[in-house]
Parts: structure tokens; sequence; C-alpha cells
């Protein structure tokens, strides 16, 4: 594929960092924007803009489409992208139930399509040192991590406004917001847990924030996550032998710490201003090399996630529409 030609669906923060992300990277470019409103998505300074996902996805000159809108409405939009013959990447948390993630990613390898979770910690160098940094701590005991940032959406609930991100009829609240990043790297880096529970502050029938724990066979693993506190941010894996820290929060994994009886070193091969284009190079250079073995082998890992996420909910009583 010569470039390849982005649609954005959504127009949220987040669209901007991404829109930032694929100018970096070379090898593809934004070229059209999908949003409610017509202004919104010219706002984006993109060639076309389309009202509907629909009209979009009729457009041969868009090979991939890029989807941010509320978690809920995730896998409606991804499938209909999927259908239609297009590549996607799409926000996380993925899906809200596994078995909508089974189907998107069935669809994808029927078709021979490049599917995606964006979670910018996965496709990154730092990620790759703490998974293999793991045999040197010997047996894993405990693992804790904390991911709470204030966030002055929870300032407008107060208000009694429902902003998407903490609305259960989006599929919002701080365990598929900012808690899913821990979710992640559990996945990533041990799979699927034994057990799942998770205990919610809530508000309003809305976790805002809480604590989710996680038993592995041998160890067990706590995470807390907040929208409603700010925190020291970290995510520590103790074993037998030594222990491994990623400093601050598990959404980008800016520096991992290792310490054992021997030795004690500090790893971080990644920007922080640019911690979205790993996962956009890594979507262009999947796509050109025609082989997706490693992208879908990360969905498995997704699937993972959603997994937890979906036990987690169960267990608390969160309850989203279609549950
Ligand atoms: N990867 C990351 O690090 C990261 C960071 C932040 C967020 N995210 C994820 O990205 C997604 C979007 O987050 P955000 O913070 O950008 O959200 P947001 O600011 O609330 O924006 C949501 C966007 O969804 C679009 N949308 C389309 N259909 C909608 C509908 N029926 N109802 C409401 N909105 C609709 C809206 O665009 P129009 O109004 O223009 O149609 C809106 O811009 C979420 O799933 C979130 O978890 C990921």
């Amino acid at each position: 594929m010569d470039i390849i030609r982005l649609g954005v669906v959504g127009t949220g923060i987040i669209v901007k960092a991404m829109l930032a992300a694929v100018e970096r990277v070379d090898g593809i470019k934004a070229v059209a924007a999908c949003s409610r409103s017509e202004e919104r998505g010219r706002g984006l300074g993109l060639e076309k803009v389309y009202t509907s996902l629909e009209e979009m996805l009729k457009d041969d000159g868009i090979d991939a489409v890029y989807i941010a809108v509320p978690n809920l409405l995730h896998y409606s939009r991804a499938k209909q992208v999927l259908t239609s013959g297009k590549h996607c990447l799409l926000e996380k948390p993925f899906c809200v139930r596994l078995d909508e993630a089974e189907e998107l990613i069935r669809i994808a390898k029927e078709k021979n399509l490049l599917l995606m979770e964006t979670i910018p910690p996965a496709y990154g160098p730092n990620i790759r040192y703490l998974n293999n940094a793991l045999s040197e701590i010997g047996r894993i005991r405990l693992v804790m991590s904390n991911f709470s940032q204030y966030s002055s959406r929870y300032d407008l609930l107060k208000k009694g406004e429902l902003p998407y991100i903490f609305d259960p009829n989006y599929g919002g609240g701080s365990l598929m917001d900012i808690n899913y990043y821990n979710v992640y790297l559990n996945a990533f880096l041990f799979g699927r847990p034994e057990t799942v529970l998770y205990h919610p502050n809530m508000m309003n029938g809305i976790d805002t924030s809480g604590v989710l724990t996680l038993r592995y066979p041998d160890f067990v693993s706590t995470n807390a996550g907040a929208k409603d506190t700010s925190g020291e941010n970290y995510f520590f894996i103790e074993g037998e032998q030594g222990y491994l820290k990623v400093i601050d929060g598990t959404d980008s994994i800016p520096e991992v710490k290792l310490v054992t009886k021997n030795r004690e070193e500090r790893f971080n091969r990644q920007n922080e201003e640019l911690r979205m284009d790993g996962e956009v190079s890594f979507f262009v250079n999947t796509l050109n090399s025609n082989d997706y073995s490693e992208a879908y082998r990360m969905l498995e890992v997704t699937k993972d996630a959603v997994w937890i996420t979906q036990k987690a909910r169960k267990y608390a009583g969160i309850l989203f529409p279609g549950d």
C-alpha cells in the first residue's frame, strides 16, 4: 500500500492527539472526519467531512478507519467498518463484552483485515522490557498498582451532568476508563486470572473509583483506579528475587525500575510526547508487511482484558445496556 488513507470517527481530545501522531508517522495520512456535526468535523481540518459513518465507508479513497467514540459504541462502529472491508483502529476499551470482541476479531480474520486496539503502552519498547525482566525477579507473589487521576469531568458529574466517560449507558466508569490500563497490563503480562473481584466506590450507580483484585495461580494482583482522587501512580511486581516498578501511570509505562539482590537499573526508550506514535507506526508497518500475525496475537491480550472487565462488572453489579 502506498500511503494509507485514514478516516477518523469522533472529534474528542484523543482524536486530536491521534491526528498529531498520524502527521508525524510516514506512510499514513488522515483524509476524512466523521462527526455528528459538520462543524465539529470540519474543525479537524481534514480534506473530507462526513456526518454519517455509512457514507464515509462508501468512500473508496479511505483504506482504514480510526474509531474514538464512547465505549459502548465501539463494537457497532467497528463492525460497520470491518464489514465494509476497511482496516480498523479501535480505541480502548476495545469492547464491553467478550462475545462482541470475538465477533470483531472473527470478521477481521475472515476478511483479512487489520484490526487493532489503540492503547499506547502496548506498542512501546518499555512494556517489552518489563515482560522480559519478569524472569529476573523470581517467583512472583504480589502485584499492586494504582492509577488515580482526578478528572475535570468528575466535577461535572458532581454538578449533576453526565459526561460519556462516566455514563453507564455509554459503557463509562472508572474501571472501563482509567483502571482499564492496569487491566490491560495484567492481561499482557499474566493472561487471564483464576478469579476477578471488583470493589468500587459508587456514586449514583457509577464507579468513580475502585479496587480490582485478580487472583492468579501463584500470586494476587490488586489494582486501584480512580477518577475522583489523585495519587502516585505505579505498577509494582514483587518476586522472591526482586521487584519491578512501572514509574507513573500504566497509560504509557514511562519508565521501568528493576531491583534484584545483585543489581538495580532503570529503563526507558520512549518519548512521552510521542506516546501514540508507536501504535500508528505498528499499524503502518503491519499493513505494509501483509503479515498480521503479531497484531492478531495482541488481540488475544485484548480479549483477556475485555474478559477481566466483564467479570469485574458482573461481580460488582455494574450493568450496561445489552448485558
Ligand atoms: N488511548 C488512549 O489513551 C485514550 C485516551 C482517551 C480516550 N480514549 C478512548 O477514546 C474514546 C473517546 O474518548 P474521548 O475522551 O475522546 O471522548 P469524548 O471527548 O467524550 O468524545 C467522544 C466522541 O465520540 C463522538 N460520538 C459519535 N457518536 C456519538 C454518540 N452517539 N454519542 C456521543 N458521542 C458520539 C463524538 O464526536 P461528534 O460529537 O463529533 O460526533 C465525540 O467527539 C473512549 O472510548 C476513550 O476510552 C483513549
